[in-house]
C-alpha cells in the first residue's frame, strides 16, 4: 500500500481548493490567513483576507497600526482576540526578531497568539518544515482513518493524536500535505455524514470498515450555550450616541451600547439609565429584539431608544460618540441591529 501521504498529496494535486494564501511562501500572509481561518469557514475569510492585506501589506505596517484599525478590519469576523493577538504578535516579532518571522515551530510558539496549531501551519506552509498542524479537521480525519475511539478533548488522548499526526507528515511538501488533510476534512471527511465514496483514503479507513465513521471523533456532548436576557439602550444626546469600549474578555476592545442584564421591560431599561448611568431618558421606546449566539452564551436583547439632554455628560466608562464618527467604530455583529437603528437616523 502507498504511504498515506502519497495518496493524500496525489488527491490534493487534483482537488486542492484555490485560495489566495496558497502557492506563496510568505510567512506573514500565512500567519494572517491561519489566524483568520481558526474557527471560521474559508468562504467567510475570503472577503476579509485581501482587504486586511491591502490595509496592512507588511508585518511592520500591522505592528505600527492603531489597535482600533486592526479591530475595524476584523469587524464581523468574530473571535476578536485573534486580531489583537495577531497585532501584539506582529509587534513582538518586530521587537524581538527584527521583523523576521521565525521558521522554527518551537520559536514561533513563543510569539503572542501562536499556539501549536498556528506554529505548525506557518512552519509547514511558509517554510516547508515537516511538522503537523492539528486542528479539528485533522483530528476528525485521523480519528476515522486510524479508528481512534478515545475522546480527543482529554489531554493525553489529544497528545497521542498529535504524535500520530506528526508521524504522517512527509519530509517533502509538508505544507501541501497539511492543507490536503484540512481540505479532505472540510470537503469529504466532513462532520456528520462523510462522503466516503470520494475519499482517497477509503481503502485504508478503519472507521469505514467498521461502519462508524460518522460517529467519530468521539467528542463529548456539547452543553448548549447559556441564554442571557439584556436590555440594550440606544441613547441619543443631540447628535451623539452613548457607547462603551468593552473591557471584558468577550469582545474586548469592541464598541457596544449600554446593556443591562435582565432589564428587558421599558420600565427596567429606564431605571437602568437613571440609576446606573445617571441620565434622564425621555421618550423611551421599544425598538425590537435581537439575538446573537456566541460559542458559550446567547445574548437575547430587547432594544430601546431614548433621548437624553444634548448637554449630558457621559457616565464613567462610557463615551458620547458624535454620529459622524460612528461608522469608524469597530462594532461586533452582536449589536449590528442596534447599530443599524443609529445609522438609519444619522
Ligand atoms: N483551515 C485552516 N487553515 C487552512 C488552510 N491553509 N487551508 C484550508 N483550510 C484551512
Amino acid at each position: 500500500m502507498n504511504l498515506l501521504s502519497d495518496d493524500l498529496l496525489a488527491w490534493y494535486d487534483r482537488n486542492a481548493r484555490t485560495m489566495p494564501w496558497r502557492g506563496i511562501h510568505d510567512p506573514y500572509r500565512t500567519w494572517v490567513s491561519e489566524a483568520m481561518l481558526q474557527q471560521t469557514r474559508v468562504e467567510t475569510v475570503l472577503s476579509y483576507y485581501d482587504r486586511f492585506l491591502s490595509r496592512f501589506p507588511t508585518l511592520a505596517s500591522l505592528a505600527e497600526a492603531p489597535e482600533e484599525d486592526v479591530l475595524k478590519q476584523w469587524e464581523g469576523l468574530g473571535y476578536y482576540s485573534r486580531a489583537r493577538n495577531l497585532w501584539l504578535g506582529a509587534k513582538q516579532v518586530m521587537a524581538e526578531f527584527g521583523g523576521v518571522i521565525p521558521s522554527d515551530p518551537a520559536v514561533l510558539r513563543t510569539v503572542r497568539g501562536i499556539g501549536p496549531y498556528t506554529a505548525g501551519a506557518v512552519a509547514s506552509i511558509a517554510f516547508d518544515i515537516p511538522v503537523p498542524a492539528v486542528d479539528g479537521n485533522v483530528i476528525r480525519v485521523y480519528s476515522r482513518v486510524f479508528g481512534i475511539r478515545t475522546d480527543p478533548t482529554v489531554p493525553a488522548n489529544r497528545r497521542a493524536l498529535e504524535e500520530l499526526a506528526a508521524a504522517q507528515v512527509p519530509v517533502r511538501r509538508a505544507g501541501d500535505y497539511n492543507q490536503a488533510v484540512m481540505d479532505l476534512g472540510a470537503t469529504v471527511c466532513t462532520p456528520g455524514t462523510p462522503d466516503c465514496s470520494r475519499c482517497p483514503l477509503s481503502a485504508r479507513c478503519e472507521a469505514l470498515a467498521r461502519g462508524d465513521a460518522a460517529d467519530l471523533p468521539n467528542l463529548p456532548l456539547a452543553k448548549p450555550p447559556k441564554e442571557i436576557p439584556y436590555g440594550l439602550l440606544i441613547l441619543f444626546s443631540g447628535r451623539r450616541v452613548l457607547m462603551r469600549k468593552r473591557t471584558e474578555k468577550l469582545l474586548q476592545g469592541l464598541w457596544c451600547f449600554p446593556m443591562a442584564e435582565g432589564a428587558v421591560t421599558p420600565e427596567e431599561a429606564s431605571s437602568f439609565a437613571e440609576n446606573r448611568l445617571h441620565l434622564k431618558p425621555s421618550s423611551l421606546r421599544s425598538a425590537g429584539h435581537a439575538r446573537h449566539v456566541f460559542t458559550h452564551r446567547v445574548w437575547e436583547m430587547e432594544l430601546f431608544t431614548a433621548s437624553v439632554s444634548p448637554e449630558a455628560s457621559a457616565p464613567p466608562g462610557y463615551v458620547f460618540v458624535p454620529s459622524d464618527e460612528f461608522p469608524s467604530l469597530a462594532l461586533p455583529t452582536a449589536v449590528r441591529a442596534a447599530a443599524d437603528i443609529v445609522s438609519s437616523g444619522i
